[in-house]
């Protein structure tokens, strides 16, 4: 069981401690009422990427404190292509995020297209072609020293069929298991929950083996990070019997009707801004098209960063008190 450091000379009550049942009823109480109950409830407009106004930043960071994710809306004129990749950077550091990852399929302006493409960087893996995605977060694969914090989608181009995201915000992942059974968070806060296994990328270049939990808790900002594949593939589970039960609970709760789980298909010009929630794509078509000619593209950048000032305000009073 991991204990939340403390930071001044009184103890914190945190809701995320498994000693600590009465912050957590009250973090749970609050984070369930008014949650958004579609993908439409968290849409923000935005009229220039570039340049949002104060009055559009607190209005996505009102929706990441709610869900830790927010969708944006621009013109369509800022769905072109260039336009995206001068701006996305500019909007994402109005909310802090200032250290993109760097990646090997990135660009020279760091941004990593998602497209159907076969170039020696990008064959072979399935975020590059139109076959669906299993529920992640970004970067489990990750050690701590470079864990994905936020990232941001953006869509230049969406497929004539499919390519929908699902999305579910980890914090309630947390709590439909701390409600079924606290052993199972206990289980996945294990510093060894889910291994992966070392791996030789296309370049070359060796991932070493990395081990970690599946929840863990930000010793600076106090908040829920998640780390997670479905994928059935290099995944190494600890083998105990809270564990097993804990994911096969989790991938149930992933497949099946989770009311708080949100679909979305972006549209040219929208995006999501988030707290590296859980997501899945849905294969994709663009009618008819062979895969090798889709013309389905998202921009992707992921930062080090949390998002700023998305804990929720009655966490942040609660852990001040
Ligand atoms: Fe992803």
């Amino acid at each position: 069981m991991q204990r939340v450091p403390e930071t001044g000379s009184e103890p914190l009550e945190h809701p995320f401690d498994l000693n600590d049942d009465t912050a957590y009823r009250r973090w749970r109480d609050n984070k369930l009422s008014g949650y958004p109950a579609r993908a439409t409830d968290i849409v923000v407009e935005i009229g220039d990427l570039k340049r949002p106004t104060e009055a559009e930043c607190t209005e996505i960071i009102k929706r990441c404190q709610r869900a830790n994710m927010a969708f944006y809306a621009t013109r369509p004129g800022d769905s072109e292509e260039q336009d995206a990749r001068r701006g996305l950077p500019v909007f994402a550091s109005h909310f802090g995020l200032s250290r993109p990852e760097s990646h090997r399929s990135a660009a020279q302006d760091g941004i990593v297209a998602l497209e159907v493409a076969d170039d020696d960087k990008r064959r072979g893996y399935i975020p590059y072609s139109n076959r669906p995605l299993t529920w992640h977060t970004d970067g489990y694969y990750n050690g701590p020293e470079t864990c994905i914090r936020a990232f941001l989608l953006h869509c230049v181009r969406d497929a004539g069929e499919g390519g929908e995201n699902s999305l579910l915000d980890p914090e309630i992942a947390y709590l439909r298991l701390r409600d079924e059974n606290p052993d199972f968070i206990a289980a996945l806060m294990h510093p060894h929950a889910m291994t992966i296994p070392e791996n030789r990328e296309a370049s070359g270049k060796l991932r070493p083996v990395s081990p970690g939990p599946v929840f863990s808790i930000d010793p600076v900002t106090h908040a829920l990070h998640m780390r997670y594949s479905a994928r059935g593939r290099n995944i190494i589970w600890r083998d105990d019997p809270d564990t097993r039960a804990a994911v096969r609970f989790l991938a149930d709760l992933l497949t099946g009707s989770e009311p708080l789980m949100l679909n979305h298909k972006l549209s040219p010009g929208q995006g999501l801004i988030c707290n590296n929630v859980l997501h899945a794509r849905s294969g994709f078509d663009d009618d008819g098209a062979p895969a090798r000619t889709s013309k389905r593209m998202l921009l992707r950048i992921r930062y080090l960063d949390r998002l700023a000032g998305s804990c929720r305000p009655a966490a942040v009073n609660h852990l001040q008190q």
